[in-house]
């Protein structure tokens, strides 16, 4: 089984990116399952129902979150109908959504989670623990677990990584926006990258715009982010293979589309 996971779609540059490539992407690597974080694909902040509908449109299964969920109110109406959409699921108890659904592929079953790191974050609840629960309840239906870990520290995407090594198919991560180079197969069959990176701007500062982020640094003022919209664009993900038999991934391959790094189909 394979499956094309599109890093943080960044406002309208990366929904572009998203319109444009998916359909590339698809006939390249005719995955099996497409996921998406769409943590920051409405203006940078959030997702709106019309978008969700969009990447849904365009052949993904899955959308996963982060900590922009409930950046737009428009979150509030569509969460609890939207089956595919997931946001971390350890967040506080009694917050609406879920951080664990499944898709149906031509019989196997994939189970997609979402969890969200403390370190550098918002204080929430325990990834670790919450992802002994929920490996727990998906191996009741499945062997085929996905895992978008979405934090700040490269140590604890690692920790967790290689905490469920064998127990998940594949862990990435999400949120900084840059994507690293340390892809692998953990020895007991996990899929890992510790950051997928964003899909959106390329010319900007992890997508805002970015005199405004250098106008913060060097005055400290207040200043409005907002998605770089004048540079060139890009996007990021990955594709994983997993063993159907057993759930454990036989490759990680990174992807980058950008004007130094072009498409080949
Ligand atoms: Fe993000
Ligand atoms: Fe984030």
């Amino acid at each position: 089984m394979k499956i094309l996971f599109i890093g943080d779609v960044f406002g309208s540059p990366g929904r572009d990116m998203v319109q444009e490539y998916l359909p590339k992407l698809k006939e390249k690597y005719k995955p099996n399952a497409v996921i998406i974080n769409g943590e920051n694909a409405a203006s940078g902040k959030g997702i709106t129902e019309k978008i969700y509908k969009q990447f849904m449109g365009l052949g993904a299964q899955v959308i996963t979150m982060g900590n922009h969920t409930w950046d737009k109110k428009d979150i509030f109406e569509f969460i609890d109908d939207a089956k595919n959409l997931i946001r971390p699921a350890n967040f506080p108890e009694g917050t609406p959504g879920k951080g664990l659904t499944f898709i149906n592929l031509n019989g196997a079953e994939l189970a997609v989670i979402n969890l969200q790191g403390r370190t550098f974050l918002p204080a929430i609840d325990d990834p670790f623990k919450k992802v002994d629960e929920l490996i727990a309840q998906a191996k009741k239906r499945t062997d085929l677990l996905f895992l978008d870990f979405h934090a700040e520290a490269t140590s604890e995407k690692q920790a967790m990584g290689w905490y469920v090594d064998g127990r998940v198919s594949a862990v990435v991560g999400t949120h900084t926006h840059t994507q690293t180079a340390d892809n692998r197969i953990l020895p007991n069959g996990t899929a890992y990258i510790t950051d997928v990176g964003m899909t959106g701007p390329y010319d900007g500062i992890l997508g805002v715009e970015r005199d405004a982020v250098i106008k913060k640094f060097l005055t400290s003022l207040p200043v409005r982010f907002e998605p770089d919209k004048v540079g060139r664009t890009q996007l990021n993900g990955v594709v994983i293979t997993i063993d159907e038999s057993n759930g454990k991934a036989t490759s990680i391959e990174r992807i980058m589309i950008n004007e130094d790094h072009p498409f080949f189909g």
